[in-house]
């Protein structure tokens, strides 16, 4: 159960490591799928019901959003199926405290645009620090379609102030390189701008597939072309949808990496296979285990990981750069020197510093080491090497984004003695249950609070 009041902030995990996890658990729907999900809702005014829906704090967070717009919603968190209806806009302007929270008011742009002639007005995008993360190719591909789009600073935080009063008009537009949110937005935008809009270089990655199933149900002629190009025509009228949202890769993935590294057996219910192609050869290259069944995937430990790897994150159908962090901890335990390159963001190893503190043998470099990226030419530390097998030993932690929260918790559950972490509400952000599914593998794991006389030192 998530609760959001201030005093989350002063939990922490008590992890006691070095044991082999084993069972049996599921892994949730997506996170990077539902909160677009949810969002794509809000182009029409028929009910969608949606099945799988992780119960995570993001998920919270969008369906407040939602509701500040007008949205009407039912989430039965048991069962984990959102019911939203949204008939009318009540507004259309996203409060400041959206804003930091996430990367998915920025999207609302997109969504309302063609429901509203009045300005949309969205706060600065939040979501984790792992680099600049701007959206100027959001904003010039919604440009592109007619909408006008002014920066303003607003008391202390700037806002997008976005109108489409001539309405927007499909084209041909072309993404400077394949984001994620910038070809949802565009998407997005493009049902219902006048004739036919088609995003070349546009992101393919598994959960805008997810919102492209979507978009084809609620009544949007919609289709992905070999060459990376989304194709779409505005609908002509928009029907009720039911949809199941696909698992979660990165939490499925990140459950496997932890069955490996602590010697374990796990079988995750739900991992797709599809989706965790270039995922699985990478554990077969390491000397991992696992066997695709047809509800799951089974992860496990058979002998002494190898090293000698070479992993760059990238776009679909590359590495998934979230896959990237638990990787790098899987490595630590690899007999050899491993290289991992990441591409997608400039800034994403921070980590990696706590992961040496910890005993690990990382160092980190500048350059590419791999085929050039888009940082070749800049000073940001997105290559590294490491050296394992190195053994990793307890720390008192403090998570400063989602995904290095996970490897924190990896490596403090490979560790053989207590390790504290705080911060733990980032990973509510994106892993539901954590905690319980932990526990139920065998982990030595509990949830606290800070006791008075640590806080300040923690927090
Ligand atoms: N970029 C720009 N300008 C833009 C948009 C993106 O320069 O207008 C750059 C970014 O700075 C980054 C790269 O393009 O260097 C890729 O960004 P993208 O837009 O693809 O990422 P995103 O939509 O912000 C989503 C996920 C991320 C995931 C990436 C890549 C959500 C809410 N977030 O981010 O997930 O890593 O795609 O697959 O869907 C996470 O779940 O922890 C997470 C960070």
């Amino acid at each position: 159960m998530i609760t959001r009041d201030k005093t989350q902030g002063m939990d922490m995990l008590k992890i006691k490591g070095g044991i082999a996890l084993q069972g049996v658990v599921r892994a949730a729907g997506a996170k990077n799928a539902i909160t677009k999900l949810l969002v794509a809702s809000l182009l029409s005014n028929k009910r969608c019901v949606f099945f799988n829906v992780p119960n995570i704090a993001d998920v919270e967070i969008t369906v407040d959003l939602c509701r500040e717009i007008g949205s009407d919603i039912h989430w039965d968190k048991n069962e984990g199926v959102i019911e939203i209806v949204t008939k009318e806009l009540k507004t259309t302007y996203i409060p400041q405290r959206f804003s930091g929270s996430n990367r998915i008011p920025i999207l609302m742009i997109g969504a309302l645009m063609g429901r509203t002639d009045e300005d949309i007005i969205v706060p600065t995008a939040g979501g984790c620090k792992i680099g600049k993360r701007p959206v100027d190719f959001h904003i010039h591909a919604l440009e592109k379609l007619g909408a006008i789009i002014e920066y303003r600073e607003m008391k202390k935080e700037g806002a997008y102030f976005a109108r489409a009063h001539q309405g927007l008009r499909g084209t041909v537009i072309h993404l400077p390189y394949p984001s994620v949110g910038a070809t949802e937005n565009t998407i997005l935008a493009s049902c219902r701008a006048n004739g036919t809009t088609v995003i070349k270089n546009a992101a393919i990655e598994p959960e805008i597939i997810d919102l492209v199933l979507f978009l084809q149900k609620l009544g949007v002629a919609i289709a992905v072309d070999v060459d990376r190009s989304i194709r779409i025509q505005p609908a002509e009228e928009f029907q009720e949808v039911e949809h199941t949202v696909i698992t979660d890769r990165i939490e499925a993935a990140s459950l496997g990496m932890l069955a490996i590294s602590t010697k374990g057996k796990v079988f995750v219910e739900g991992a797709q296979h599809q989706h965790m192609i270039t995922f699985l050869n990478k554990l077969r290259e390491v000397g991992a285990g696992f066997q695709v069944k047809s509800n799951g995937i089974e992860f496990f430990y058979k002998g002494p990981l190898k090293g000698g790897l070479h992993v760059e994150t990238d776009v679909h159908p590359g590495f998934l750069t979230d896959w990237q962090q638990p990787f790098v901890v899987l490595l630590t335990q690899a007999e050899g020197h491993s290289i991992v390159h990441e591409t997608v963001y400039e800034n994403r190893f921070g980590y990696t510093e706590t992961l040496r503190e910890m005993g690990a043998d990382i160092q980190r470099f500048t350059h590419c080491l791999g085929s050039p990226c888009r940082f070749s030419s800049q000073n940001y530390c997105h290559s590294l090497v490491v050296k394992g097998p190195t053994p990793l030993s307890s720390r008192d932690i403090t998570i400063p984004d989602l995904r290095a929260g996970f490897a924190y918790v990896m490596a403090a559950l490979i560790a053989p003695e207590t390790s504290l972490i705080s911060g733990p509400h980032y990973l509510d952000r994106g892993y539901e249950n954590l905690v319980q599914k932990l526990t139920s593998l065998g982990a030595d794991v509990t949830r606290e609070a800070i006791p008075t006389s640590q806080k300040s030192s923690r927090v």
